[in-house]
């Protein structure tokens, strides 16, 4: 099954990505992690990709198109996977669409602008395997570090208030515009962003299987 979650920057892309990866075990493909990486590993890749990141805005298609065309092209990949983070921008989409790539489901997870912040504040996310928790309400077992690998779970610069703003202001402009691509096309299924992340889940898991 090849799926791909859409939604504002953190409204929870990454943690239900995680979930679904888990349930149905395919993998979590996250461009906003692998180009992270990037930049902590100093690549040309990254060192191109760092100055758009760190302000709130997305990196150009094309570098975008060719990490995701590779990753896709992985072994772990051929009984599907989850997209979580791509397409950003309808060039994007089009782009997978000549890949020959057949999506199955598109998930909207819709969270108002106004609970963004709150979230992306007291977000926390492992340096080693990205990993995505929150200090109040999906803290891990021991602060500070990571559940999964024990690596060191700390805030990310571009969750930063006001890059946090202009992250939102790019996902109106460039983003939103996917939910009426994949509409038309009869594969979106919305769903309602809960204040617990269990909840969220319990939702997002029934639209994958329905
Ligand atoms: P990326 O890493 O993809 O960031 P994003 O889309 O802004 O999404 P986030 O990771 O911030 O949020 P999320 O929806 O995954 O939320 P999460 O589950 O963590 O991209 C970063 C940058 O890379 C971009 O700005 C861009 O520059 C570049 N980039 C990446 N992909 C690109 C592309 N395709 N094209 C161009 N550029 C690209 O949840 C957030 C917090 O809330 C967590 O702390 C979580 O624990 C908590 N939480 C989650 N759900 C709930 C809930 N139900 N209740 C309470 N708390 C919750």
């Amino acid at each position: 099954m090849n799926l791909i979650l859409l939604g504002a920057p953190g409204a929870g892309k990454g943690t239900q990505a995680e979930v679904i990866s888990e349930k149905l075990g395919i993998p979590q493909i996250s461009t906003g992690n692998i180009l992270r990486e990037a930049v902590k590993n100093g690549t040309e890749m990254g060192v191109k990709a760092k100055g758009f990141m760190e302000s709130g805005a997305l990196v150009p298609d094309e570098v975008v198109i060719g990490i995701l065309k590779d990753r896709i092209a992985e072994d772990d990949c051929k009984n599907g996977f989850i997209l979580d983070g791509f397409p950003r921008t309808v060039p994007q989409a089009e782009a997978l669409e000549s890949m020959g790539v057949n999506i199955d489901k598109v998930i909207s997870l819709e969270v108002a602008d106004e609970t963004i912040q709150g979230r992306l504040s007291g977000r926390r996310v492992c340096e080693k395997c990205g990993a995505s928790y929150h200090v109040e309400f999906n803290p891990p077992k021991t602060e500070g570090v990571c559940d999964k690998c024990g690596g060191a779970a700390v805030q990310r610069k571009d969750d930063a208030p006001e890059t946090v703003i202009e992250r939102l202001r790019t996902y109106h402009e460039q983003t939103a515009p996917l939910v009426d691509f994949y509409g038309n096309k009869g594969r979106l299924v919305k769903v309602q962003g809960q204040d617990e992340v269990k909840d969220t889940s319990e939702l997002v898991l029934k639209a994958v299987t329905a």
